[in-house]
């Protein structure tokens, strides 16, 4: 067992953790361990980009009061005030960093438009490939910083917490098989998300939803768990992860049609596909449980397609679709948790010296359905903010926790997820039980499937199917708890409840 003393250990190599790492490393030593390789979560996958204020016809205000709409009035004002003017900076930043930021002729940053975005406000780079630029930009500033250690396919097992504090963590090295015991004055989760745990989702393989089952083990407080987002225009393969379909080209000019060739979304919101995310998602799914099969038509966009959104056109090419000519299936799937563990505006956990940021904290920064294009920028906001926030931590003693006595019982196959059907049964039943529309009586239906998968799982351990089972169960509770619809949480059993296009007069776009 290998013991390692370390100012700040983060958990998780997204935008979150690697923005949280540069800036903590400037006050100390920094372990950045990820179950993965770097750099790894959702953020190479992201499309569309990063919303900042900086086009002319834009400002503070305007973001701010967009991504409050869009969160259907839920979100905490401060942490939305904050996301969006420390993200002007932090963008900045990224730019002197090297970012290949997409031009307009003038040589401008281009903007691009998303859904519920009153102007264009959306930078973007290699077309649709922000996610894997921005990744790679902040990957390899954390490279050059010394006091940066690396910890690839090191998955955490559990918190050390005693009274209240955490005093470091404990973790299986997956590639040598060896337990490792990191002490530390702080250590921060931006483990990212849980997409995983439905049975259709844009989130990579790896998105379990560790962060959460380890802060909830631990025993800190979570929050709004039931708002899921589930994105619109998830390509209809059946694949895992499933391939989206950036809601930029919707932004560009494509349609949404249905069956019968119609354009429906006009009939669901003013704003027709550029309406907030969860309710383009739920006219979807309408068109969907009516029979109809629901496409988007790119040919709006000509043949400039393929030079706009590069990676889209390959995927749906290596998949059989010509584009623009062919109609591109689509269908909702699972991607992004609205809620999480319950932050401050620094990061600060329920629990002394455990830290979260970016899309496994709940600041309040996205309500109850986020504005698109948000995360990026809330990964970069909320990562520099705790990178700075840990130095005020000291060390505090650390006794040996209970859990590093198990520790020589766990190797890879306890981790490892495979063909396991466990898994398989709890991400049908999310998906068909606590998914896009919800009832009392589906809810009530999980929340009982799953107390008795929580006692078929007792005994024989695999880490990850217990992780995902917590989150689920978290998710599944409060989702039957919440007797309304609100935002991304749509519960057919409450269906004129608020939900964000009461919000705003629908003319503004
Ligand atoms: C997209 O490109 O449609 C996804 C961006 C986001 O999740 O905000």
């Amino acid at each position: 067992m290998q013991h390692i003393e370390v100012d700040y250990v983060i958990i998780g190599s997204g935008a979150a953790g690697l923005s949280c790492a540069l800036k903590a490393s400037e006050s100390g030593t920094v372990a950045l361990l990820t179950k993965e390789t770097m750099p790894s979560g959702n953020t190479p996958l992201a499309q569309g980009g990063i919303a900042t204020v900086l086009g002319e016809k834009d400002t503070y205000e305007m973001h701010i009061q967009d991504t409050l709409y869009a969160g259907a009035g839920e979100c905490d004002l401060n942490a939305v005030e904050v996301l969006v003017k420390d993200g002007a900076k932090r963008v900045k930043q990224l730019f002197q960093m090297g970012f290949p930021f997409d031009k307009s002729i003038d040589g401008k940053p281009l903007m691009g438009r998303e859904g519920a975005h009153s102007v264009p406000r959306v930078i973007s780079s290699r077309g649709d490939g922000s996610g894997k630029a921005l990744a790679e930009t902040l990957w390899s500033e954390a490279k050059s910083r010394e006091n940066i250690l690396f910890y690839e396919q090191t998955f955490v097992l559990e918190l050390l917490v005693s009274n209240n504090e955490c005093t470091g963590l404990f973790a299986l090295d997956m590639e040598k098989g060896g337990a490792l015991i990191f002490y530390c004055r702080s250590v921060v989760l931006a483990t990212g998300g849980c997409g995983q745990i439905f049975a259709h989702t844009t989130n990579n393989i790896n998105c379990t939803g560790d962060g959460f089952a380890l802060a909830y083990r631990a025993g800190a407080k979570l929050e709004n768990m039931e708002f899921i987002q589930f994105h619109p225009t998830a390509l209809k393969v059946d694949e895992n992860p499933m391939f989206l379909i950036s809601e930029a080209v919707r932004g560009k000019g494509a349609v949404l049609v249905n069956g019968n060739g119609e354009r429906f979304m006009e009939r669901y919101h003013a704003w027709a596909e550029l309406a907030p995310r969860d309710i383009v998602a739920r006219g979807i799914f309408a068109e969907l449980s009516n029979g109809n099969q629901v496409s988007l038509d790119v040919s709006p966009l000509g043949k400039k397609f393929a030079k706009l959104f590069p990676s889209i056109f390959q995927a749906c090419k290596k998949r059989g679709l010509s584009l623009p000519e062919d109609l591109v299936p689509v269908v909702p799937a699972a991607h992004f948790i609205m809620g999480g563990i319950r932050t401050d505006l620094n990061g600060r956990t329920s629990i002394k010296g455990l830290y979260a940021c970016g899309e496994v904290a709940s600041t309040g920064v996205h309500g109850a359905n986020r504005l698109a294009s948000n995360s990026l920028l809330e990964g970069l906001v909320f990562g520099h903010r705790v990178g700075g926030a840990v130095a005020c931590e000291q060390f505090r003693s650390n006794k040996m926790h209970s859990a590093v006595l198990r520790a020589k019982s766990f190797n890879r196959k306890a981790i490892d997820t495979g063909d396991n059907k466990f898994i398989f049964a709890l991400r049908e039943l999310m998906w068909c039980k606590v998914g896009l529309v919800r009832s009392e009586e589906g809810l009530t239906d999980a929340v009982e499937q799953l107390k008795e998968m929580e006692r078929n799982l007792l005994g024989g351990q695999n880490i990850t199917a217990a992780n995902m089972l917590t989150v689920a169960c978290l998710i599944a509770r409060n989702a039957l708890a919440r007797r309304e619809t609100l935002g991304s949480h749509y519960r057919s059993d409450f269906s004129d409840g608020k939900s964000s296009d009461s919000l705003r007069p629908a003319s503004n776009i």
